[in-house]
């Protein structure tokens, strides 16, 4: 089967899809998926450069994030409520590929109304901001609302969710064209560029001088929005996308009676499992509502050019969920973007 296996540390430009690579052993909870769309993560660049947390064995497979069908030859385990040929979404190692082993506990069924190229980025980035902005900081109706690289994969996600939650959403990125994104697409009702040396003067204004009450940051950019934070505001830590991590001095926390409060989605898994299945309920219902529906950049390149995808990524050129087609759709699924 076709598959992008790490042979050697290398950027993923040097790491090309082979044609002989061997299918994947189920293990005993294991089902097989074709996969048919992949989610590309910067993550996936420094793993192939062995500079990620996770470093499996060589040789591995690229790749986290996949939506598929179960495979027809699928072995099903006792339990398993999935038929061959039924969608799902969900995460594993090794997605930059034709098939994937995964245990069937940890997918997702692909709700009719979203294409496989919808899925496949849904798995991680959504309960992040769902969590993030109903657990974490218990964001209310007709609260005012931030999100920074709002035209990112989480960040658009947030955007939506703020919308749904009934928020009023900010939208803060680095370029015009992303602010017109996230309106666009992720529903947002005002748009900064903090590249703009005024942008926070710019968020006070559109504030009516009262400030954000929730500030969604998954770059790094806690300390510059603490500028226009509200009284009793709280501000999530989601990620450093820019590269550093960020540091605060507490006295800034005191001054505004502040809350700070981080997300973590993948260590959910560990502590509070039940809470999982929770989310994804309520998620999936506002999925299937058509209230809220993933965003995928317009350029989606086949297997054999998920590099190209991965370049963009970092360079900072995507907005939404960047995907890789590793198959086409083959059937008539229509879905509202
Ligand atoms: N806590 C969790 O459980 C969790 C879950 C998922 C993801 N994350 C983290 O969230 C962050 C964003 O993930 P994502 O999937 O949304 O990524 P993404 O789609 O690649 O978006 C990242 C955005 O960050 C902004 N950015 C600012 N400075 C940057 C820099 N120096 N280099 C690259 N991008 C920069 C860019 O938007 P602008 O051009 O508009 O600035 C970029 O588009 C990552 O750090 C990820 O690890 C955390």
């Amino acid at each position: 089967m076709r598959a992008a296996v790490v042979k050697a540390y290398a950027h993923p430009s040097k790491v090309p899809v082979v044609t002989d690579a061997p299918e994947p052993t189920p293990g005993k909870n294991d089902v097989i998926v074709d996969v048919y769309s992949a989610g590309l993560n910067f993550f996936d660049i420094l793993q192939a450069q062995g500079k990620y947390q996770n470093q499996p064995p060589f040789p591995f497979t690229l790749g986290a994030e996949f939506a598929g069908r179960i495979a027809a030859d699928s072995p099903i385990p006792r339990g398993c409520p999935y038929k061959p040929g039924q969608r799902v979404f969900g995460s594993g190692q090794g997605t930059y590929a034709d098939k994937i082993a995964a245990p069937w506990n940890h997918l997702v069924p692909l709700p009719d109304n979203m294409t496989f190229d919808q899925g496949a980025g849904l798995f991680v980035t959504w309960p992040t901001s769902y969590e993030a902005l109903v657990g974490r900081a218990e964001l209310k109706a007709g609260e005012w609302l931030l999100v920074t690289a709002s035209a990112g994969g989480v960040g658009i996600a947030a955007c939506q969710i703020g919308k749904a939650l009934g928020a009023k959403v900010i939208a803060a990125a680095g370029s015009e064209e992303k602010i017109e994104v996230s309106k666009k697409y992720g529903g947002a009702d005002y748009g900064v560029n903090y590249k703009n040396p005024d942008w926070q003067k710019e968020v006070m204004k559109i504030t009516g001088g009262k400030g954000v009450n929730v500030i969604y940051d998954p770059v790094g950019m806690i300390r510059d929005c603490l500028k226009f934070i509200a009284w009793k505001g709280r501000a999530i830590v989601v990620g450093f996308a820019g590269g550093e991590i960020e540091k605060l001095p507490l006295n800034l926390v005191l001054l505004k009676n502040i809350s700070i409060v981080g997300i973590h989605w993948g260590a959910y898994s560990k502590h509070e499992p039940e809470h999982m299945t929770v989310v994804w309920q309520d998620l999936l219902k506002l999925l299937g509502s058509g209230r809220a529906s993933p965003v995928t950049y317009t350029n989606v390149y086949p297997l054999e050019r998920y590099a190209d995808g991965l370049k963009e990524l970092e360079e900072r050129k995507t907005w939404g969920k960047a995907v890789v087609r590793i198959r086409e759709d083959d059937t008539a699924t229509k879905a509202k973007l």
